[in-house]
């Protein structure tokens, strides 16, 4: 079998369909390679100091792990110098992070959560990281948080890269979904999948089920009609997986269907959710309708929420179409009430 390397795989799609300029092979070839940097040091583990936590905090209020810090430094420090991003936003940082002035400035801006899937990185689960790039748009000089602050649907790339029992960078530039997996021996990602599709229909869902109890009742509805099975409303058994890494529950989504949620919850009624608007959501968005599924936050499809701040949180519901779908049904049949989310449709 002929071996697709990333660097070729970019250097085709771009000859033949002009979606990838230069600037932007760049970028997906720098965050890859500071993918390969932060798969070293996962694999270290306890041989490296890369275990535990670091005794700090996020803007979020997260105690970060030493592997979240590494990872996000990894990270900035790959891609500072290239000339090809103009700043970049992290999960793990409270304000962006511009290019310093001794670099030419780019047109792209990068946002990342560096490591996902944190309370795992000490049991030797899978975890990975997740990026999103968007363009900086007009002409003015220097760049703000206001810069940031597009809809999803304006994403020029996104992808994440998954450090489990293989290391695969998982990507798209709005032509269909392609996976790569990390050959150790040559240190280079190879084409080992093109044109993921996620079914439209699925027996597995993923989340997180000691909550149900404080999920809104469309949430609750969905998960009590798999829960009765053959003999309830939907006719089938359901199976369920929950790993607590957005990028394996994903990972496993576009290998195979599923729906994942991480809806809104009363534990913390002003939060629209856990998971992050531009880190996470928006790029795994891209990723499952690139694949043929579907993602909203039970109203609106997720990109084309208008954020409005870097680190919004928003109600996540994605995976196969018809069960996303099904979900986003309830959401109106109930009249669900939107006003706990503060992102809206733009
Ligand atoms: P992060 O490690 O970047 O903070 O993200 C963790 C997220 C996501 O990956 C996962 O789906 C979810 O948190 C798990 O949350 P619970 O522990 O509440 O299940
Ligand atoms: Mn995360
Ligand atoms: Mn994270």
């Amino acid at each position: 079998m002929k071996r697709i390397s990333l660097t070729q795989y970019l250097v085709e799609q771009q000859r033949e369909h002009g979606r990838i300029p230069s600037q932007l092979r760049l970028l997906i070839e720098v965050v890859a390679r500071a993918c390969k940097r932060i798969a070293i040091s996962v694999n270290k583990g306890a041989l490296g100091d890369v275990m535990g936590s670091a005794d700090t905090e996020n803007v979020q209020g997260e105690v970060q792990k030493k592997l979240d810090v590494i990872s996000n430094e990894v990270l900035i420090e790959a891609n500072e110098w290239g000339g090809h991003l103009a700043a970049m936003a992290s999960e793990e940082m409270d304000t962006i992070h511009l290019v310093p002035n001794r670099y030419p400035q780019g047109e792209y801006l990068l946002l990342f959560d560096p490591l996902d899937g944190s309370s795992n990185i000490d049991v030797n689960v899978s975890i990975g990281t997740i990026f999103s790039v968007l363009r900086k748009v007009g002409h003015h000089h220097g760049v703000s948080e206001q810069d940031f602050l597009q809809p999803g649907r304006f994403q020029a790339a996104a992808g994440y890269c998954i450090y489990g029992p293989q290391t695969t960078l998982v990507l798209t530039v709005g032509d269909g979904v392609a996976m790569f997996t990390l050959d150790r021996e040559t240190g280079s990602f190879v084409l080992t999948e093109e044109n993921v599709q996620i079914p439209a229909d699925t027996k597995e869902f993923a989340v997180n089920m000691s909550n149900l109890r404080h999920w809104a009742p469309p949430v609750k509805r969905y998960i009590e009609e798999c829960l009765a099975g053959k003999d309830g409303p939907r006719g089938k058994d359901f199976n369920m997986r929950w790993i607590a890494s957005m990028v394996a529950d994903v990972h496993r989504i576009l290998c195979r269907g599923g729906i994942f949620m991480y809806p809104w919850d009363k534990r913390e009624p002003e939060k629209a959710g856990k998971l992050r608007l531009m880190y996470e959501a928006n790029p795994m968005a891209f990723l499952v309708e690139q694949a043929g599924g579907m993602a909203t936050n039970g109203h609106d499809r997720i990109m084309d929420l208008q954020p409005g701040k870097l680190h919004e949180r928003v109600s996540v519901i994605l995976g196969s179409k018809n069960e996303v779908q099904r979900v986003t049904d309830y959401h109106r049949d109930t009249g669900a009430e939107a006003a706990s989310q503060p992102a809206q449709a733009a």
